[in-house]
């Protein structure tokens, strides 16, 4: 059985009038413990077929399965529920909270968990320490450089050991050289963790990192 199974997905964007086609009849595998790299020009479909993914949308039409079952089929509660069980996401824009620091900002998300403060603690330190910024703990974004930042926001979709990483692209911010070691670090717990990752990008040496490339063009899978 695929971790995704998407047949036949489309998506368009506002709904009366003038309606923008952005997916079209999309079919896509994906197992588990995958490095998979989606590749497009701008407009081409990249975020909108990771929000998919991501279960933050409904396809208009065609079904996508997560471990199975058929995400489409299921009511917004269900949905959201199977997200936060398997789904994390690192946004272009980190979303990290400019108040708290890099430990607090990964900590938060624990808090919806039945987890004693101990083993918070313990998986926070954990998440940061996997990402090589356990010595940062108590700074706050604005103080850390933008390949730090994107640790953190790498160990907060760590932390809550969901088996799913999905990234819409995770270096577009940063140099050349910090994106490489943050690409090298997803990599690396791609291979020691067995997390699947399924990421964005139009850099052509990001997607040369992947282990399978598929492109988008208008909206459909070009190959
Ligand atoms: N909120 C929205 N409302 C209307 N149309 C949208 C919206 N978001 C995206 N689109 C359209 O859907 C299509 C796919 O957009 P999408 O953002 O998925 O592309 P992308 O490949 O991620 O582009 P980029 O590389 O610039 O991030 C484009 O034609 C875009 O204009
Ligand atoms: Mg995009």
């Amino acid at each position: 059985m695929s971790l995704y199974e998407l047949r036949g997905v489309s998506y368009r964007y506002g709904r009366n009038g003038q309606a923008v086609s952005a997916l079209a009849d999309v079919d896509l595998d994906v197992e588990a413990g995958e490095f998979l790299a989606i590749g497009g020009p701008s407009g081409s479909g990249k975020t909108t077929l990771l929000n998919l993914l991501g279960l933050l949308h409904a396809p208009d039409a065609g079904t996508i399965r997560l471990d199975g079952r058929d995400a489409s089929a299921l009511g917004e509660r269900e949905r959201t529920r199977l997200r936060r069980e398997r789904i994390a996401f690192i946004f272009q824009s980190l979303n990290l909270i400019p108040v708290l620091t890099a430990y607090e900002n990964v900590e938060y998300v624990l808090f919806s968990r039945p987890l004693s403060s101990a083993e918070r603690r313990r998986r926070t330190l954990d998440a940061l320490a996997a990402v090589g910024i356990a010595d940062q703990a108590g700074r706050r974004p604005q103080c850390m450089s933008g390949g730090q930042q994107q640790r953190v926001a790498i160990a907060r979709a760590l932390v809550r050991d969901v088996g799913v990483v999905l990234a819409d692209e995770p270096t577009a911010a940063l140099d050349q050289v910090t994106g490489r070691a943050v690409m090298d670090l997803l990599k690396r717990l791609n291979r020691d963790r067995g997390i699947t990752f399924i990421f964005s990008t139009h850099d052509p040496r990001i997607l040369a990192a992947a282990d399978r490339v598929v492109h988008l063009a208008d909206g459909r899978i070009a190959s």
